[in-house]
């Protein structure tokens, strides 16, 4: 069973200059809230409480404006700063404290993840006692990802990272759960050619020992990516289509902790509070009222 989480929140989002020249990729919003809530979410709908962020080193103030400790959502988060990016598995190098003789779910700062039955999915992955599961998608464009090739039983055959050769359609999601391990065999990757340890070359050791595991998403969820200026766009239009349709909010963080039982209406009152007249707020003042 998994019970701790680590966001890598990290980055430089290059990409997306001059946006994030003052203020981080994932404070940035998609729709009505920022990217970060997302992937908190996800770690949340996977029921689990204790919380690393990982940051760029300087930017910790900017965070804790937005989430200051997870006493309002009912769980505990604690941030570490990265002092330059050097890859995903350095997430469990600056994490090895904090995972301590647990098992971690890691999910990158900039994913964005949907679906019917995504909660389900999410509770079946964090069951993982051993080895390592990653989430596979399917994608039009796998030379911009990590790639996974699976044979009929699920097993998986090869994976690369960016191939410019077709492999196979499926991305390796930004979600990926591990056993303890993870810390000692991130801390023997040598670096790539682009100075940076791989988040492949990690998951490479797992499936050389036979411990490697491949979920597909499947076609009902969505995975989308928060690269570019224009998938932002691309990804605030999604959201806004479905909050506006049905009148739920994607990614409410206050809303997974309170129907977890994790929260009451006094922490919705006290983030209604931290929040302000807004929006957002009128959406949780709802939560608590519904709720008798
Ligand atoms: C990283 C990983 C890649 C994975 C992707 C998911 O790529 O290296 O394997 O498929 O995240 O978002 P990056 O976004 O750093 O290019």
């Amino acid at each position: 069973m998994i019970k701790k989480g680590i966001i890598l929140a990290g980055g430089r989002g290059t990409r997306m200059s001059p946006l994030t020249k003052a203020i981080n990729k994932q404070l940035l919003p998609i729709f009505d809230k920022p990217l970060i809530f997302y992937p908190l979410s996800i770690l949340m709908l996977s029921k689990i409480k204790d919380i690393l962020i990982i940051v760029n080193k300087g930017e910790l103030s900017q965070y804790k404006k937005i989430i200051p400790s997870g006493k309002n959502l009912g769980i505990k988060i604690t941030y570490a700063e990265q002092s330059e990016p050097r890859g995903l598995p350095d997430a469990f190098i600056i994490g090895e404290k904090f995972i301590g003789s647990d098992n971690v779910a890691l999910i990158l700062g900039d994913n964005f993840f949907y679906g019917q039955n995504l909660t389900t999915q999410l509770l079946n992955y964090k069951k993982l006692k051993k080895g390592a599961k990653i989430i596979l998608h399917k994608v039009k464009k796998p030379d911009q990802y990590g790639v996974a090739k699976i044979n009929k039983k699920y097993k998986v055959t090869h994976i690369k990272e960016k191939p410019k050769k077709f492999i196979s359609d499926l991305a390796i999601t930004g979600l990926y759960f591990f056993d303890n391990l993870v810390c000692k065999y991130s801390k023997l990757l040598k670096p790539s050619k682009r100075g940076e340890l791989e988040i492949v070359d990690l998951i490479n050791k797992y499936k050389k020992k036979g411990n490697l595991k491949a979920s597909l998403l499947g076609r009902g969820g969505a995975w989308l990516d928060t690269g570019s200026i224009d998938d932002f766009y691309k990804t605030s239009a999604f959201v806004s289509a479905i909050e506006k349709r049905q009148g739920l909010k994607v990614a409410c963080i206050e809303e997974i902790a309170l129907s977890n039982g994790w929260i009451n209406k006094r922490e919705i009152n006290n983030q209604i509070k931290f929040y302000g007249k807004c929006e957002y707020s009128e959406y949780l003042k709802n939560l608590i009222i519904t709720k008798k």
